[in-house]
């Protein structure tokens, strides 16, 4: 059965395709190269075996979108990664995150209704809850006003979804909405590769330990959270990963009760980030040099996952610990800084 997922070369990508490969299905991958590379291919192959095939294209070119699908009418389902996801970067260059988030997600929709089987699972993000009112968050949790151009793509992409359900009945859809993802594939054959200088915790640290970074900033230690840094549910990409297989699963075997359904992914647990810094202390072996600094402008206090749906409805829970997450994360750092 052929999967087309779309942003394969990326970090929570490249991860499923193992994922996909691994239960038996030919993967088709389309990457743009804008936020990962063509090497990401051989640390692919080098786990599974097996090479998927890989088409470098931009999906906001859409007559190449219309195209690729008429070269691939027997697709049986689309995982849908390929976005543009730095926050920051989102609030400086709104235009580019409407255009490369919605529009691609619009030109592949339109190319899915033409097929015979019509499986799409949607990359969303537990930014769509804001700072939720009750923690743990379940997926009925009130979706809260975006924060940055980068989470209203994440919000408006469902909306585009749930409209297009509603009137095509053989679309059948669903939005996973992570929380922290983090770690590699054990095997350091792939792992998370961010550009210039990481915005998210767990490649600073590592970035830190291995001396490409002076120090970590902590950012705010007067939070009303136990340390007094903020709480975040940390998800092992690998679990994230195999969670999307088994999300396909249930559209390709028609089990979904309706045409747009929604699962939280997070491991059920909050971390502040002093306990982050100590899991990686731990497995690491070192000692990492960090300061608690002010508040970064836009954080929440505390999110983390309500996953009874997913795992009573989906049948999927998370096995590896934060403790597996951070020894891949170093394992792959040292790996490709080649220490
Ligand atoms: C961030 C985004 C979120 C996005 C997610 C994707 C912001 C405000 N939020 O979430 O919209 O969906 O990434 O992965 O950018 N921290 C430090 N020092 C650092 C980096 C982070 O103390 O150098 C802290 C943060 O304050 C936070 C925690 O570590 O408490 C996790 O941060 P991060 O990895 O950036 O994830 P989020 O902020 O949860």
């Amino acid at each position: 059965m052929k999967i087309l997922v779309t942003g394969g070369l990326g970090f929570i990508g490249s991860h499923t395709v193992v994922e996909l490969q691994n239960e038996g299905f030919e993967v088709v991958i389309i990457d743009d190269l804008s936020n990962s590379t063509v090497e990401v291919l051989d640390g692919i192959t080098a786990i599974t075996g097996e090479k998927p095939l890989f088409e470098q294209l931009d999906l906001k070119d859409r007559t190449k979108v219309e195209d690729f699908f008429n070269r691939h009418k027997d697709v049986a389902g689309v995982i849908h990664f390929a976005a543009s996801k730095a926050v920051g970067e989102s609030v400086q260059k709104p235009l580019m995150y409407y255009e490369n988030n919605l529009s691609t997600l619009v030109y592949v929709l339109k190319e899915i209704l033409k097929l015979e089987h019509q499986n799409f699972i949607f990359s969303s993000s537990c930014t769509v809850y804001g700072q939720a009112d009750d923690l743990p968050i379940t997926e009925s949790a009130p979706v809260k006003p975006a924060e940055s151009p980068y989470g209203n793509t994440k919000q408006i992409g469902e909306e585009i979804i749930r409209d297009s359900c509603k009137v095509n009945a053989d679309l059948k859809t669903i939005a996973l909405r992570y929380f922290n993802p983090i770690g590699s594939h054990p095997s350091a054959e792939i792992g998370e590769l961010p550009k210039g200088v990481p915005q998210n915790l767990v490649p600073f640290i590592t970035q830190t330990a291995i001396g490409m970074r002076e120090q970590l900033s902590v950012f705010g230690g007067d939070y009303p959270t136990e340390d007094g840094t903020c709480i975040r549910d940390y998800i092992h990409v690998v679990d994230l990963a195999k969670a999307h297989v088994v999300a396909l699963q249930r559209l390709l075997q028609n089990k979904n009760e309706t045409n747009f359904e929604i699962f939280n992914l997070g491991t059920g647990k909050g971390s502040s980030v002093l306990e982050a810094i100590k899991s990686f202390e731990r497995v690491s072996g070192k000692s990492l040099n960090y300061k608690i600094v002010g508040r970064r402008e836009g954080d929440i206090v505390a999110a983390y996952a309500d996953t009874n749906k997913a795992n009573d409805v989906l049948g999927w829970r998370t096995e590896l610990s934060l403790d597996d997450a951070m020894a891949s994360a170093w394992k792959w750092e040292q790996k490709i800084r080649n220490t």
